[in-house]
C-alpha cells in the first residue's frame, strides 16, 4: 500500500474498526480511483484531505463497504444454531413469558440470512408469536447488502446448511431462486448502522437491553482496540443474563469485559452476568462462574417451563362434554403461561384435528414435535393432519415415526396427550392408517 493507500486504510479503521491487511491492497487500489472520479476531487490525495477533515462521510462508508466481505448463509454454524434452538431461545422465551417482549440484534447482518434464521427459529418455537412485542433488528454498514436483505430473494448457495423442510416451510420458489415469505420478512427491521460509532439501535425504552446479540464474522476483520470497545458496548447493550453469539473464529472477549463464556453442546457463547441479587428464575445454573456447561434440559427448567400436568387434565373431559371452545381456551391459557409445553401444543393440535382444522392442527403439532420429538401421539396427529391436507408422503413419514417411537413403549402404557389411550391401541391405529394409504410411488430404473 502506498502513502495515500495507507491514509485511506487508516480512515477506514478509525471510522469502521476494519484493519486492512496487505490482501486488501488490490481492492483499495481499485476502490479509491472510483471514489475520486465520483467525488469530483482532483486526485486521491486531495480527496483524502477532504475525507480526513470530516467531509463526505458517505464516501468513507462506501469505501468500507467495498472492502468488507458479506459472506453468509442460513443456519450458519450448525452447533450455534442448535444451541439457539435448544437452549438459548427456549430459555429466553420462558424468561420473557410474563411481559412477552423479546429483543434481538443481528449486528453485521450482511444480506439477512442470519436474522431471518433467528426469525424462523422463533416462529417454530413461540406459539402466538404475533402476541409478542418482538424487536428483531438487523444492521450493517453496507446499504447494498441491506437492500438485498429486504428483498429476501436467495440463491442455492444461501441454503447450504438449511434443512429442506425449513426451505419448504418458509420460502417460495421464484425461477432458480427462493423468496422468503412475507410472514418472516416482516419480523425483521433492517437499518444502516456503524458498529464503531453509532449507539446500539434499541428503540423501545421499556426494554432493559437486548436479550440476544449476534455479531458473527464481523470482528474478525477488526483491530484489537476496536474489538475491545465493541465488546464493552455489547456488554452494556445486553440485558442482564442476555446472550452474545460471536463467530467461532472471532476474537474473544477478555476477562473483566462483563461477559461470561458458556459452553452449550458444541458451541461457545457469551453471556452478560445477572445483576447481583436479581432473580435468576429459569437460568439458574446457567450464569455464575466464568465458564459453564449447560445441558438442553437445564437451560430451561423443565418443571417451570412445562408446569404441572394437572392444569391440562380438565381439557379432554371438557371437549368430550361438547365444550370444545372452553377446552381450547383452557389449553391456550396454559400455553400463555408456559409457551414451551410440548404436551399443551399436542393437546391443542388434537383439539384442532377433532374440529377438522388441519392447518391449525399442523402448526400446533409441529411445535409439539419440535419441542419434544419423542411424543408418538404428536406424530400420529401430524400424520392425520397431513392426510387431511392430501400430503400423503408426509403423512406416511409421520405415521412411520409414531410406529418407531411406539415400538419402544410397553403396550399397556398410556401415551402422553392420548386421553387414556394406551401404546398398544395407538400402535394399532397407526398401523391402520398406514395400511389405508396408497402404496408409495417408486422410481423405476430402466434397464
Ligand atoms: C462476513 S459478514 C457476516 C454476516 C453474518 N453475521 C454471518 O456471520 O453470516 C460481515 C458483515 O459485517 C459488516 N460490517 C463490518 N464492519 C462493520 C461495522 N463497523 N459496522 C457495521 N457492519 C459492519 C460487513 O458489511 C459485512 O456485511
Amino acid at each position: 500500500m502506498g502513502d495515500a493507500g495507507q491514509g485511506y486504510a487508516r480512515l477506514v479503521e478509525e471510522r469502521f474498526g476494519l484493519r486492512l491487511s496487505s490482501r486488501h491492497a488490490k481492492q483499495l487500489e481499485e476502490a479509491v480511483p472510483e471514489l475520486v472520479s465520483d467525488s469530483g476531487y482532483h486526485g486521491a490525495a486531495e480527496l483524502y484531505v477532504a475525507l480526513a477533515g470530516g467531509r463526505h462521510p458517505e464516501l468513507v462508508e462506501r469505501l468500507a463497504a467495498a472492502l468488507t466481505v458479506g459472506e453468509t448463509h442460513f443456519f450458519r454454524v450448525r452447533p450455534q444454531m442448535e444451541a439457539l434452538r435448544r437452549v438459548v431461545l427456549p430459555e429466553l422465551i420462558a424468561r420473557r413469558a410474563g411481559d412477552r417482549a423479546l429483543s434481538v440484534w443481528s449486528a453485521g447482518c450482511s444480506t439477512g440470512e442470519e436474522p431471518y434464521t433467528v426469525a424462523m427459529l422463533l416462529l417454530e418455537l413461540v406459539p402466538f408469536l404475533e402476541q409478542w412485542k418482538l424487536q428483531l433488528l438487523a444492521t450493517d454498514l453496507n446499504r447494498s447488502v441491506l437492500e438485498v436483505a429486504r428483498h429476501a430473494l436467495y440463491g442455492e448457495w444461501s441454503f447450504r446448511d438449511t434443512p429442506d423442510a425449513v426451505r419448504r416451510s418458509f420460502f417460495d420458489a421464484e425461477g432458480e431462486r427462493w423468496r422468503l415469505r412475507e410472514s418472516v420478512r416482516r419480523m425483521v427491521r433492517f437499518a444502516c448502522h456503524n458498529l464503531m460509532s453509532d449507539p446500539p439501535p434499541l428503540m423501545d425504552p421499556r426494554h432493559e437491553g437486548f436479550d440476544l446479540i449476534l455479531c458473527r464474522n464481523v470482528t474478525i476483520y477488526f483491530g484489537p482496540e476496536a474489538v475491545l470497545r465493541l465488546y464493552a458496548r455489547f456488554a452494556e447493550a445486553l440485558a442482564p443474563g442476555g446472550w452474545l453469539v460471536l463467530g467461532p473464529s472471532d476474537p474473544t472477549p477478555v476477562s473483566g469485559s462483563g461477559l461470561e463464556l458458556h459452553e452449550l453442546q458444541d458451541a461457545l457463547l457469551w453471556r452478560r452476568g445477572e445483576r447481583p441479587g436479581a432473580s435468576r428464575d429459569l437460568s439458574d445454573g446457567v450464569a455464575g462462574s466464568s465458564r459453564q456447561r449447560v445441558s438442553p434440559q437445564s437451560g430451561v427448567s423443565e418443571a417451570a417451563a412445562r408446569g404441572d400436568d394437572a392444569d391440562l387434565r380438565e381439557v379432554w373431559p371438557l371437549a368430550h362434554a361438547g365444550n370444545r371452545v372452553d377446552a381450547r381456551r383452557r389449553v391456550e391459557a396454559v400455553l400463555g403461561m408456559h409457551p414451551l409445553r410440548a404436551e399443551a401444543h399436542l393437546l391443542l393440535g388434537m383439539l384442532h384435528l377433532e374440529n377438522g382444522a388441519a392447518e391449525e392442527a399442523l402448526a400446533s403439532l409441529r411445535r409439539a414435535t419440535f419441542l419434544s420429538p419423542d411424543l408418538p401421539m404428536a406424530h400420529f396427529g401430524l400424520g392425520r393432519a397431513y392426510q387431511l391436507l392430501g400430503e400423503l408422503d408426509r403423512a406416511r413419514i409421520a405415521f412411520a415415526e409414531a410406529r418407531r417411537l411406539l415400538s419402544a413403549v410397553p403396550a399397556e402404557e398410556p401415551v402422553s396427550g392420548g386421553d387414556g389411550v394406551r401404546a398398544g391401541e395407538l400402535s394399532q391405529a397407526v398401523q391402520a392408517q398406514l395400511s389405508s394409504l396408497p402404496p408409495q410411488r417408486s422410481c423405476r430404473v430402466s434397464s
